[in-house]
């Protein structure tokens, strides 16, 4: 392969392999060059090394000009990939519709600048290229110009969606400078000017709407219609911009440019959304199972200053009946912010602490940031230091010193495998004697924050094992921390307990290492309303623990303010409050009435629909599908959906709709209805239909107690009404099932259960139910039929064999049962009159409750009625 921009001798490979599932992989990399391109990201982000397609299975097609192969994924997608020589140009083709859905380099913009020496050439006089300075500081750019660029065009796609974290609108804007096609939820924002940038960054005060670079990245791309949903992956951690534009109105066109490494291309052909979310975890993983209290409340606070501070905060949870999970600590707990060294004069015993809050069934979570200080007396930095394990200058041999919170601090070389182990082995109990079982980790800064650095990161020049350049491998740093941590966590001791690390830096896998968050948000309306979109951005990139600071970083917002962020964030899927030193408390105790017991209500809401959410999540362990979905991937035939991200959905089978109220003051909301199932009212239990003939948006009231909550028609979810101090306590409670019958009357849905803490649900030590409700073709008028089947073969889940079904409530049937039994048994109900699903009428659905079903969760069981 030829590039026109480099001189004759130089020549480029192109490398197109398809995957055993029937992806393409594009590898293109300079042949013979003084240097060799980093070509090892996807050794860190892939699960990995994808099976390859056996070569019989596809057919070759080649000519003097092209080559064609043609080959079917395993979603039986009948495929054409055409590689045109002269001009390259590279698409992907669906035979049986005729769609083109990738084209690469219709633009003529593929480049890749090859290897030269700054003695060869006379290009010196082009500034930037042999060295550059930002703000003053220098990058010596020792291997010269390195960046690519290609351009991909999706002729049949006109909404794109991904490549986190921006805050930005789900459906990317344009960033050419033209208007989006839905008024933008930060009022007055101009359009975007800029690309898109990808580079992990500490952002003050970000904007709530701009195509500037945050803390992670992950570079896919879906691109959607309603004939089919696909995406590409441009697996690089090198900076990245992605610019966007709309040639007509059914397409898109995309520029991706990036500074370093080899260009890494997966094309994810889809066609439903479905696949496209199995195709993408295929690569680089699904979401780690979370531990219980993970989906529960997180309160933290920048910071708590003392163990009876701490103490104190669980307290106040407890004076409210406030359920909680984790007590966080942010830097101020460690000796000169020298992380795992506790400042014994504000926390005397640790350990004591730890123990006397998990006592009341509640974790601890602490800070490790990775920048060490570089105090010889601290033993973390002293021994990385003494087996040269911290990332160096340029030179290769000194050891690299910026400014963060510790003072003068090194970092730890997460690409030396002799810092794994030892990374490790800080968390064994042996070590870190100030630690039990009980606390768990907070990596931040991990981007990394350099205070003095350029762009307040690592110079791109500092050098990592093997002479990588951070320039290569800056996106994945936060990545490779996570990863050891979690591995840390996971093997102090022997405690068969799944690990919780929060992130702030991300890219693509971090899913398999815990959760992450939006970062420093303010607290304001605008920054609420970017909190959706952000959350669905990461959830669609398959980072599906992700949430924002719940109450906003910056600012003493007021309460009502408090209040909608409340209700925001307990439906996103990591749900944690927390605040900078400046501000006020606002820990849920400390508000007036009717504030208090407004949060004390979302709180426990939560908690009682906490068996839905890890439900979800086991389910996106096994489909890779995100547990809180957009518009577009439930109704994925509806285009008046595929800009509404100011509503979302929850639940492996999407089981709730929620729209967050994030208008200060707001009177009303408007609730858009696709499809054409039935939504019932979470609290009233009304039914409103989203037949387009009827209506299709909703205006719901929202005083400050109301939260427009909806259950979606033909799903029947999980609950345990009883809300106690926090998750862990309730891993035994007795469950309810809510039935919202369809217009067919019926419904289905699943309840999965295991310990909540261990990996003995790797072992089978779970519960894994299937849920159907319908009618029954038997001469009993209006029959119908409740039946638990079981979905995944658990066996020795000994905890949950008691576990029992304390109620069941079927809403929307059409008539009052004559009885309603089960093995025999004749069970006690009540009935309440109102409209029946299948009615076609909108109203207060009618309610059959079953007090006591007399079955447990384990058993295979039939209610008829
Ligand atoms: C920056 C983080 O984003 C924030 O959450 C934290 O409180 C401060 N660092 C102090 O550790």
């Amino acid at each position: 392969m030829k590039n026109l921009l480099a001189p004759p001798h130089v020549n480029f490979g192109l490398q197109v392999d398809i995957l055993a599932n029937g992806l393409p992989r594009l590898r293109i990399d300079e042949i013979g060059g003084i240097y060799q391109r980093y070509n090892q990201t996807a050794s860190y982000v892939l699960i990995a090394e994808p099976d390859l397609m056996a070569s019989s299975a596809i057919d070759v097609k080649s000519t003097r000009d092209t080559d064609v192969l043609c080959f079917r994924t395993s979603t039986h997608q009948q495929l054409e990939f055409t590689v045109q020589h002269n001009p390259l140009r590279l698409t992907l083709r669906n035979t049986a519709t005729g769609e083109t859905l990738v084209d690469i380099n219709a633009n003529d913009l593929l480049h890749m600048e090859h290897y030269r020496r700054r003695s060869d050439t006379d290009d010196t006089r082009v500034e930037g290229m042999w060295e550059e300075t930002f703000n003053h500081k220098p990058d010596s750019k020792p291997k010269g110009p390195q960046a690519f660029s290609l351009d991909i065009d999706f002729p049949s796609h006109a909404h794109i969606y991904g490549i986190p974290e921006h805050a930005a609108p789900l459906a990317l804007p344009p960033t050419d400078g033209t208007s989006p096609r839905r008024t933008p939820y930060v009022d007055n924002s101009p359009p975007y000017t800029e690309p898109y940038r990808l580079y992990n960054l500490d952002v003050f005060e970000y904007e709530a709407s701009s195509p500037m670079a945050l803390y992670g990245s992950v570079p896919l791309m879906h691109a959607h219609s309603s004939r089919s949903s696909l995406a590409v992956f441009l697996l690089s951690a090198s900076e990245m911009w992605i610019d966007v534009k709309h040639p007509s109105n059914h397409s898109t066109s995309t520029q991706w440019m990036g500074e370093s490494g080899i260009i890494d291309l997966f094309l994810i052909p889809g066609p439903s959304v479905e696949d496209v979310f199995a195709q993408y975890a295929s690569l680089t993983g699904v979401v780690q199972l979370p531990q219980q209290f993970a989906l529960g409340h997180h309160q933290c606070r920048w910071n708590y200053f003392t163990s009876k501070d701490m103490l104190g905060v669980v307290d106040g949870f407890d004076s409210i009946d406030a359920p909680v999970d984790v007590l966080w600590l942010d830097i101020e707990y460690a000796e000169g912010h020298k992380y795992f060294l506790w400042d014994k004069r504000k926390f005397p015993d640790p350990v004591d602490m730890i123990e006397s809050i998990a006592a009341t069934g509640r974790k601890t979570v602490n800070i490790i940031d990775p920048h060490l200080s570089r105090d010889e007396n601290f033993y973390v930095y002293q021994e990385a230091s003494d087996r040269g394990l911290l990332v160096k200058r340029p030179d290769g041999q000194s050891e690299y010193e910026g400014w963060c919170w510790a003072g003068a601090s090194s970092w730890v070389d997460m690409l030396n495998p002799a810092a794994w182990d030892w990374w490790i082995s800080l968390f064994s109990f042996e070590k870190w004697k100030d630690s039990t079982r009980n606390l768990f980790t907070w990596v931040d800064m991990n981007e990394p924050t350099v205070f003095n650095g350029p762009e307040i990161t690592m110079p791109k020049d500092v050098l990592f094992h093997g002479n990588v350049e951070h320039r290569d491998i800056h996106n994945m740093n936060g990545l490779l921390f996570t990863n050891l941590t979690a591995q840390g966590l996971e093997k102090r001791g022997e405690v068969n307990e799944r690990s919780f690390v929060l992130s702030r830096s991300f890219f693509a896998g971090s899913q398999r290492f815990g959760a992450v968050w939006t970062g420093d948000n303010l607290g304001t309306w605008e920054h609420l309303r970017s909190a959706t979109p952000m959350n669905l951005a990461n959830s669609i990139s398959g980072i599906m623990l992700t949430g924002a600071d719940v109450g906003g970083f910056f600012g003493d917002p007021s309460a009502q303010y408090l209040v909608r962020w409340y209700q925001t964030g307990a439906f996103h899927p990591f749900f944690r409050a927390h605040a900078h030193i400046d501000t006020k408390r606002r820990e849920p105790h400390t508000l007036s009435e009717p504030y208090r017991s407004i949060v004390r209500d979302v709180l426990r809401l939560r908690y009682t629909l906490l068996p839905l959410w890890y439900t979800a999540f086991r389910s996106s362990t096994r489909n890779g599908m995100p547990v809180i979905r957009p518009q577009f991937l439930v109704h994925p035939g509806d285009e008046a959906g595929y800009d509404i991200d100011d509503q979302f959905y929850v639940g492996a089978a999407a089981e709730l709709l929620v729209k967050p109220v994030v208008q200060e003051d707001a009177q009303s909301v408007g609730v858009y209805l696709g499809g054409d199932e039935p939504y019932y009212d979470y609290f009233t239990h009304q039914i409103s239909f989203a037949k387009e003939h009827i209506h299709r948006t909703l205006n719901i009231p929202t005083q400050l107690d109301t939260l427009p909550l909806f259950i979606r028609g033909g799903s029947i979810i999980p609950t345990r009404e009883r809300a106690r101090r926090s998750a862990s306590l309730m891993v035994r409670d007795p469950l309810t099932l809510t039935i919202a019958l369809d217009h067919y009357g019926e419904a289905q849905g699943r309840v999965y259960l295991d310990d909540g803490h261990s990996f003995d649900y790797t072992r089978d030590a779970f519960i894994d139910r299937n849920f159907t409700f319908s009618s029954i073709s038997s001469d009993v008028r209006g029959g119908w039929a409740l039946r638990s089947t079981q979905l995944e073969p658990g066996m020795s889940f000994t905890e949950g064999e008691e576990i029992e079904i304390e109620r069941i409530q079927v809403l929307g049937l059409k008539e009052k049962p004559e009885e309603v039994i089960t093995s025999g048994q004749l069970l006690q109900f009540t009935w309440k009159e109102g409209v029946a699903a299948s009615g076609g009428e909108e109203g207060r659905a009618s309610l059959l409750t079953i007090k006591k079903p007399l079955v447990r969760v384990r058993d295979d069981f039939e209610i008829v009625g």
